[in-house]
């Protein structure tokens, strides 16, 4: 269900040629690699979704609206900053130029709310949620892999504050006739599997070693 493909956020696939991996450390190293990445790519993911919903809020009309869109933002802006003392915790910092691309397309989702209309920028939001609370539950689980336990916690509860985004944008988008004119994405799961899964996933007998994916539009 995490290798699902991702426009904007980053994605896995299992490695198999790496999976019989005999050695343990080797698998730590790898894995410590992959968590990295990943949190570069979170970061500035995070960047241009709080650009984006900048120009999102200046587009609607509706004051309670842009008081929802507000504290989504404020939401994004505090899992950037714990994503940048994960990633000095790691001995790593954020990547500059990926820091330069989602900033561009930060601005360019901003410019779009303000032409695309009300639906669009809803379901364009929605969508790429949906994409954001995998990317956290593959944090989380390449946290384990990573023997980096204490990151586990704030990443399955970045997970779910994704999903409070995306149950918020998709019912922005469901109560607007053009929700039927448009292809839908799947649903996510109920919010309490984000945790029974990781517990599964946890208690897997043979874990499987997974390479992150940036995502397809800013690879
Ligand atoms: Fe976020
Ligand atoms: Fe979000």
């Amino acid at each position: 269900m995490l290798s699902k493909k991702s426009l904007l956020t980053a994605s896995s696939q299992p490695v198999f040629r790496l999976a019989s991996v005999a050695d343990e450390a080797a698998r730590v190293v790898f894995a410590r690699e992959q968590f990295a990445f990943l949190l570069q790519l979170a970061y500035s993911g995070e960047l241009a979704a709080t650009r984006a919903y900048l120009g999102h809020r200046h587009s609607l009309k509706s004051r309670l609206e842009r008081a929802e869109i507000g504290k989504i933002i404020r939401d994004e802006i505090r899992h950037r900053r714990c994503l940048l003392d994960m990633l000095a915790e790691v001995g790593s910092a954020p990547d500059p130029g990926r820091e330069r691309k989602m900033e561009r397309v930060g601005r360019a989702i901003s410019l779009f709310c303000h032409v695309g209309g009300w639906f669009f920028a809803m379901y364009g939001a929605g969508r790429l949620e949906a994409q954001n609370i995998r990317e956290y539950e593959l944090g989380a689980r390449l946290a384990h892999l990573a023997e980096l336990h204490r990151f586990i916690d704030p990443l399955l509860e970045m997970a779910e504050v994704e999903w409070d985004h995306e149950r918020y944008f998709r019912s922005k988008a469901m109560s607007h006739w053009l929700w039927r004119m448009v292809p839908n994405w799947a649903e996510p799961p109920p919010r309490e599997r984000i945790r029974v899964a990781f517990r599964e996933f946890e208690s897997k007998a043979e874990l499987p070693v997974l390479r992150v994916r940036a995502p397809r539009l800013v690879r």
